[in-house]
């Protein structure tokens, strides 16, 4: 297989092209990414000189250039993943959502079409990776199934609803072999700081505030990353073409629990009389039309694939901050200049 993975460089991104670089010496990986703030080569510093990996800096958006990369490396398989993906981002600037996540999917969609058309293959797929946010919120009981309706309630979970539309949409049309997967909340390595579970983190280490918002009763369910990079290379092998798999932890936490179980688990890991962290808690104003409740039933895709989480949260935690606290330089160099600034701005306009 001759596998293009858009998003590579980003944080579910470099799980999924490590995984397959380092399992399938037979494939031939080519990242697609157009690194920007959130993405980051340093990433995939373990993986750049492996012989089945290439990487392409190119932005979604440049529709010639991307067509040209499926005739250079005759791609047969897509894995979709990159995306403007920061709900808060969202917010102040939508349109940015609309060009890289509806217009970008539409110019890949463009490019694998036009080339398998003249190249068919048993082996052409598009696999499209979205988010458990375009179904928009649960209220106290519930979980999201792959037949919920859509009702995406932010700009970033509207753009990316678009985007699943869209690629449907293609496989109805054009006959295009899809297939579609939504997950819940990942965390874990590498994943950028302006999340909860890193950006918390990484001020837990700085000292600074850790601004919960609203009374932080919203609740995610919390994936590994790694598990959900699983989750990927099982659907990219044995998902039905033209279905949909929702992926999730069956793993619920309200904002407030979760923030005080990292609290702790820093204050050991630091050496610091428990309840230190704690006194960094400060509520702020709330995310306009911040969704209250997330949740998965993830039993499809366990009855059909056998999939099912491998890490449990406790074990994912630590290993998660583990990392964070053996990686500061790379949490440094990804906070230096302009994320900076944006940060700031962000967390003062909340005050
Ligand atoms: P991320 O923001 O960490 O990485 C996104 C990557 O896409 C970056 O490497 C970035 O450089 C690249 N990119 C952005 N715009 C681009 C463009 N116009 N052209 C080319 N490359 C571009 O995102 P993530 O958290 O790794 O999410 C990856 C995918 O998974 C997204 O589609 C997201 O919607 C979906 N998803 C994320 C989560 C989560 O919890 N993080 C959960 C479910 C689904
Ligand atoms: O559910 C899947 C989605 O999960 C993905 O599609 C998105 O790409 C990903 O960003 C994530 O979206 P969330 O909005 O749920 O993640 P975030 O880490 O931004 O926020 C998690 C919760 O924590 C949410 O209820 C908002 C809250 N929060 C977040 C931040 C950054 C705070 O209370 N304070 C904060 O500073």
């Amino acid at each position: 297989m001759n596998i293009l993975v858009t998003g590579g460089a980003g944080f579910i991104g470099n799980h999924v092209v490590r995984l397959l670089v380092n399992k399938y010496p037979q494939y031939r990986i080519i990242n697609v990414d157009a690194l920007t703030y959130a993405g980051n080569l340093e990433n995939l510093h373990d993986v750049e000189n492996a012989s089945n990996y290439v990487f392409e800096k190119i932005n979604l958006l440049q529709a010639d250039e991307l067509s040209t990369i499926f005739t250079k490396y005759n791609i047969n398989t897509v894995i979709h993943l990159a995306a403007e993906s920061h709900v808060d981002r969202s917010i102040v600037s939508p349109l940015d959502f609309v060009y890289t996540n509806i217009i970008g999917t539409v110019n890949l969609l463009n490019a694998a079409k036009k080339y398998w058309k003249l190249n068919p293959s048993d082996k052409n797929l598009f696999y499209h990776i979205s988010t458990d946010e375009v179904f928009g919120t649960l209220g106290a009981t519930g979980l999201f199934a792959e037949t919920s309706s859509y009702a995406p309630n932010s700009p970033y979970a509207a753009s990316k609803a678009s985007s699943d539309h869209f690629v449907r949409a293609y496989a109805e049309t054009y006959n295009l072999p899809i297939v579609i997967s939504n997950c819940s909340n990942n965390y874990g390595p590498f994943q950028f700081p302006e999340k909860l579970i890193p950006l918390f983190t990484n001020n837990i280490i700085e000292k600074k505030a850790l601004p919960v918002y609203g009374d932080g009763n919203y609740t995610r369910d919390w994936l590994y990353v790694k598990d959900h990079a699983l989750a990927i290379d099982l659907i990219l092998h044995k998902g039905k073409i033209g279905s949909t798999y929702n992926i999730g932890g069956f793993n619920e936490w309200k904002n407030i629990d979760l923030v005080k179980l990292l609290c702790k688990l820093m204050d050991e890991k630091l050496n610091q009389p428990i309840g230190t962290s704690d006194k960094l808690i400060t509520y702020v104003k709330d995310r306009p039309g911040h969704d209250k409740r997330y949740a998965i039933d993830a039993n499809k895709i366990k009855n059909e694939l056998n999939w099912q989480p491998s890490v449990n949260f406790e074990q994912g935690l630590n290993e998660t901050i583990d990392w964070y606290l053996e990686n500061t330089q790379w949490l440094k160099n990804v906070t230096s200049g302009n994320y900076q600034q944006y940060y700031e701005k962000m967390y003062f306009e909340r005050q």
